[in-house]
C-alpha cells in the first residue's frame, strides 16, 4: 500500500523510515520531505504543501494512509479534509488538536479534567497581565496562547523579564495573532521528560519515553531550541512513575477529551516536570510526535508502525502491544549557522555516512542541490546511535557526527548527559506496558 507522511522535519524522516519498513507497504511519499527522504529506500519526495494539493496528491495516486507530522496542517484542520474526502488520515482532528493550538485551551482542559499542570491565569488585556506580575513576582512563565513555532513560552527569570514578554505579546504583537492572548503560570522546577502515545479516541498505546535538549548550549544553557538532542528511553520515567503519568496525565486525557465530544486519534505527547518526590506535572501537551525525540524513538521501534498506527485508526489499540531494542537511543542535532535566531542556508554538507547497524543520520533542513546536500533549514540534521548503555549511545553518536562537516555547523556535546549522572549510569529499567 502507498503511504503518504505530511512534513520536512527530522520526525518526518524517520517516521517514513520507519513505515517503509513495513512488509505492507509499497512506496511511502513524503511532502515536501529533505534530502534525506529524497535518497531512502522505498521513499520518494512531492512538492506539496497546501491542504488542497494533499488531499488531491491523495486521492489520485491511490494513497491508503496518511501520516501528518508537524502541529501547523493539524491545527488548520487537513484531517478534517482528508476525512471529509473519505480518504483515511492518522491525527487529531481540527477540535482535538486545540490541546496543543490553544495553551488556554489545554489548561482550562486540564483544570476542568483534575489533570496535574501548573496554576495559571489567562490575559488578553495587557494592564491585567502586568499586574498579575507585580502580584506574584518572579521566576514566572509567560505563554502566548496559540501556536508560536517554539518562540512563544518566556521563562522569564526576573519581573522585568515577564514585563517585557507582555509587553513583546500583547503590545508590539510580535507574534500575530498567536500571542493576542497570554497565558501566565506558575514557575516549576524539576527535570523534562516527554511522554508519548498512540490513541484510537480511548485507548491508548504508550510510546518508548524520551528526553529532549531544549537549549543551544552545552550545560542547558542559552537561548530555547525546538530541541538539540534527544536520548530513549528517559531514565526519570521508572516504571513508578510510568504508572503516575499513565494514570494522572494519559488516560484522564484521552477520557475527558472523548467525554467533552473531541475524541482524541493520533499520538499525543505530553511535556512533563518531573519533581525530586516523583510527583508529576504536565508543561504542555502537543498533538503530533516531538522532534527530535522521535528520531531515537524510531530507532528503537522493533514492531511494525503501520500495523500500529492502523489499529488506532480502528479503535484497536487496547489489543496493541510494541516491541522495543533495548539499547539506549541517542541523537544529536546539527544545526546551522545562526541557529535559532537566523539560520543560514545553502552551505555544502560533507562526510554524509551511509546508515549502520547501530546508527543512521536523518535529515531534517536539508536539500538536494545537484549531487551536492545544502543546509535548507535550523535544525539540518539528527544523528542517532544506538548503545547498551548511554555512554555508549553517546560515543557512537558523537564519533558519527565528527564525520559530518559543514561551515557553521553548531551542536551541543553533552547529550545526555542527565541519563549519565542518573542512578545505574543510565542503564534503565524498562517498562514494557503501561
Ligand atoms: P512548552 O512549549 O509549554 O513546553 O514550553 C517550552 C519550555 O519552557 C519547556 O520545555 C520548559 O523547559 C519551559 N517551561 C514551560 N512551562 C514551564 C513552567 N511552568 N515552569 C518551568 N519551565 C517551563
Ligand atoms: N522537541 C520538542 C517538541 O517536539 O515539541
Amino acid at each position: 500500500m502507498k503511504i503518504l507522511v505530511i512534513g520536512s522535519g527530522g520526525r518526518e524522516h524517520a517516521l517514513a523510515w520507519r513505515l517503509s519498513q513495513s512488509p505492507r507497504a509499497s512506496r511511502v511519499f513524503v511532502a515536501p520531505g529533505n534530502a534525506g527522504t529524497a535518497v531512502e529506500e522505498g521513499v520518494e519526495n512531492v512538492a506539496l504543501a497546501s491542504i488542497p494539493d494533499l488531499v488531491a496528491f491523495a486521492r489520485d495516486e491511490g494513497i491508503t494512509l496518511t501520516v501528518v507530522g508537524p502541529e501547523a496542517p493539524l491545527a488548520e484542520g487537513v484531517v478534517d479534509t482528508f476525512q471529509g474526502a473519505g480518504l483515511k488520515i492518522f491525527g487529531p482532528n481540527q477540535r482535538a488538536a486545540r490541546l496543543e493550538s490553544s495553551k488556554d485551551f489545554a489548561k482550562a482542559f486540564m483544570a476542568r479534567h483534575g489533570i496535574p499542570t501548573a496554576a495559571y491565569a489567562t490575559f488578553g488585556d495587557a494592564a491585567a497581565a502586568h499586574a498579575h506580575i507585580e502580584e506574584r513576582g518572579a521566576p514566572i512563565v509567560v505563554k502566548a496562547d496559540g501556536l508560536a513555532a517554539g518562540k512563544g513560552v518566556v521563562v522569564a527569570s526576573t519581573a522585568a523579564d515577564a514585563h517585557a514578554a507582555i509587553d513583546m505579546m500583547l503590545e508590539q504583537h510580535r507574534l500575530g495573532a498567536a500571542g493576542a492572548r497570554l497565558v501566565i503560570e506558575q514557575f516549576l522546577e524539576g527535570e523534562e521528560a516527554s511522554f508519548i502515545v498512540l490513541a484510537d479516541g480511548r485507548n491508548v498505546l504508550p510510546l518508548a519515553s524520551s528526553q529532549d535538549h531544549k537549549r543551544l548550549l552545552d550545560g542547558d544553557r542559552g537561548p530555547n531550541t525546538g530541541g538539540m538532542g534527544a536520548y530513549s528511553p528517559a531514565p526519570v520515567i521508572t516504571p513508578r512513575v510510568h504508572a503516575k503519568v499513565m494514570r494522572e496525565v494519559i488516560l484522564p486525557t484521552v477520557a475527558g477529551m472523548e467525554k467533552d465530544g473531541a475524541p482524541y486519534v493520533g499520538f499525543l505527547y505530553a511535556g512533563l516536570m518531573i519533581d525530586t518526590a516523583g510527583s508529576v506535572t504536565v508543561l504542555e501537551f502537543n498533538c503530533r510526535l516531538g522532534d527530535p525525540e522521535t528520531q531515537p524513538i524510531m530507532m528503537r521501534l522493533k514492531s511494525d508502525l503501520l500495523a500500529l498506527i492502523e489499529l488506532a485508526l480502528h479503535g484497536g489499540l487496547d489489543q496493541a502491544e510494541a516491541q522495543w531494542d533495548p539499547r539506549v537511543a541517542l541523537g544529536v542535532v546539527l544545526a546551522a549557522h545562526g541557529y535559532p535566531e537566523a539560520p543560514r542556508k545553502g552551505d555544502a554538507i560533507g562526510g554524509l555516512p551511509a546508515a549502520g547497524e547501530d546508527y543512521r543520520v536523518f535529515h531534517a533542513g536539508t536539500a538536494l542541490d545537484g549531487a551536492t546536500v545544502r543546509v535548507n533549514g535550523g535544525r539540518v540534521l539528527t544523528v542517532t546511535a544506538l548503545g547498551h548503555n548511554v555512554k555508549t549511545a553517546q560515543r557512537r553518536a558523537y564519533e558519527v557526527a565528527d564525520r559530518i562537516h559543514f561551515d557553521g555547523m553548531q551542536l551541543r556535546r553533552d547529550i545526555g548527559h542527565r541519563a549519565i549522572k542518573a542512578p545505574g549510569g543510565g542503564r534503565v529499567a524498562q517498562p514494557r506496558r503501561a
